[in-house]
């Protein structure tokens, strides 16, 4: 089937690539002109495991094309993605207007049967707006022409993309047009041999349905989070408890890990606009609120222990932090932990020095510049002479480190574990001064009681 996705960002290409992958005919569209130069030239402006090679592969066979020729894109297929940004606005609500521009492209640029799917994280009520933006313009040219749009949320994880789009547990679509539906249905249909896991529903749902995912996997993470401290205060361990709870089916095991907070470009723009929603749509979602002032706590943690354990005047010390992007598996720094540790650190006198497998050229573009901050080639040129070592993000290539290496490099033998990747009682055994997140009794000087910011603080 041929088919046209309108932006190449992280979302865009992925769609892109995986449709090509299965034997689609596809032509991807972006404004961005060096960004489509770059592509045709063989580059791949994201980190995401796997995408070379697939972009590689399909563009060599002839089945995915890359252009700024909006008008050509339009007439190359009936089935349109719009994959464009929906950058938070200003009050936390999805900025929309990357979104409107490609229907409105499409409206202008359309001779005839189109089918326009929302593949962009949109808040409830989009297809609507992208659906009169589309006959605006038709009216305008005075060529009344059938279309229909479609929601279909994307539900890709950054590092396992290309896997969640191939091996998807679901595709929700949101449709109520039948043609539509049987062409959707069509492309979809190798992705998902297990029918079950294709859900049809109306429009708003489908809108519905991608915050809620996010926003119920954020709940868990900033309950578990809470917890944790609750566990401190206790003596208890929030590993324990987590093993204790997941094993309960209706619980599950997935996304209860305690850490230093969730970051990315999604779950907290997610939330963010969620609870714009509901405050719009006269619901206020007052659970949600806390979710999110949770983490904004949370991801103050490590530089607060840092000051309860070095006192707030920092000069002097330099810390070392393993781990910058938000999570492991990818080069993203947007909302991730770090920022707001690398500022409260560097903003109390300390030098951080910071190594990351990855996400080391962003980090170098981020901070060029700032005074106290410098990336280092290793982990453990990292933590020479550091006060501490702090773990951000939980590779793989740090769960098992030469912890004698590391305590001989470290001026004191001081671990902050953002992530609990390392257990407790082994590093205190190797003579580490171990602080983990919920795992058991808080070490003297480490108070982790900060109260929570008043919810009249929060942009939402
Ligand atoms: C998320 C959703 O998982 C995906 O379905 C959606 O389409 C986009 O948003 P992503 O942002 O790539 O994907 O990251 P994810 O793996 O979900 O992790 C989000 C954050 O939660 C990370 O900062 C991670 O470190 C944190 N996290 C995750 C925890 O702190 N604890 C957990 O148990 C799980």
């Amino acid at each position: 089937m041929k088919i046209t996705v309108f932006g190449a960002g992280y979302v865009g290409l992925v769609t892109a690539a995986c449709l090509a992958e299965m034997g689609n005919g596809v032509v991807c569209v972006d404004v961005d002109k060096d960004r489509i130069a770059l592509l045709n030239a063989g580059g791949v402006p994201i980190h995401e495991p796997g995408l070379d090679g697939l972009l590689q592969r399909n563009v060599a066979a002839g089945r995915l094309e890359f252009t700024t020729d909006a008008a050509a894109a339009v007439a190359h297929a009936t089935l349109v993605f719009i994959a464009v940004g929906t950058p938070p606005a200003e009050d936390g609500s999805a900025d929309l207007a990357h979104v409107l521009a490609a229907a409105t492209t499409v409206g202008r640029h359309m001779r005839d049967y189109k089918v326009v799917v929302d593949k962009s994280t949109v808040p409830v009520g989009t297809a609507d707006r992208v659906h009169a933006a589309i006959a605006h313009e038709l009216k305008a040219r005075g060529t009344p022409l059938p279309y229909a749009v479609v929601s279909n949320p994307e539900f890709l994880k950054e590092g396992a993309a290309i896997d969640d789009f191939m091996r998807p547990d679901r595709i929700v679509l949101g449709c109520d047009d039948e043609q539509a539906g049987l062409l959707l249905r069509a492309v979809y249909a190798p992705f998902v041999r297990n029918r079950d896991r294709l859900l049809i529903m109306d429009v708003r749902s489908a809108e519905l349905t991608k915050y809620a995912a996010n926003a119920m996997l954020a709940t868990r993470i900033s309950f578990m989070n809470e917890l944790a401290l609750l566990a401190e205060a206790l003596g208890a361990d929030i590993e324990q408890v987590r093993h204790g709870i997941g094993s309960d089916p209706r619980i599950g095991t997935h996304f209860l890990y305690a850490g230093c907070g969730w970051g990315g470009s999604c779950f907290p723009k997610d939330v963010r606009a969620l609870l714009r929603t509901g405050a719009e749509a006269g619901q206020p979602l007052s659970l949600l609120q806390s979710v999110l002032r949770i983490n904004q706590r949370q991801r103050a943690l490590l530089s607060d222990r840092v000051e309860a354990r070095f006192g707030s005047d920092l000069r002097g010390h330099v810390f070392a932090l393993w781990g910058l992007a938000f999570k492991p598996g990818t080069d993203d720094l947007r909302e991730a932990p770090s920022l707001t540790v690398v500022d409260a650190l560097l903003e109390r006198g300390a030098q951080v020095v910071a190594f990351d497998p990855v996400a080391m050229p962003k980090a170098a573009a981020l901070w060029r510049g700032r005074e106290g901050f410098t990336l280092a080639d290793t982990p453990l040129d990292a933590v020479r002479g550091a006060s501490a070592l702090l773990l951000l993000t939980e590779w793989r290539e740090f769960r098992s480190p030469d912890f004698d290496a590391l305590k001989a490099a470290l001026r004191e033998p001081v671990l902050f574990d953002g992530r609990n990747l390392w257990d407790p009682a082994q590093m205190r055994e190797l003579g580490f001064e171990y602080h983990g997140i919920g795992r058991g009794a808080r070490t003297a000087g480490a108070d982790a009681a900060v109260p929570l910011a008043p919810a009249a603080a929060l942009a939402v």
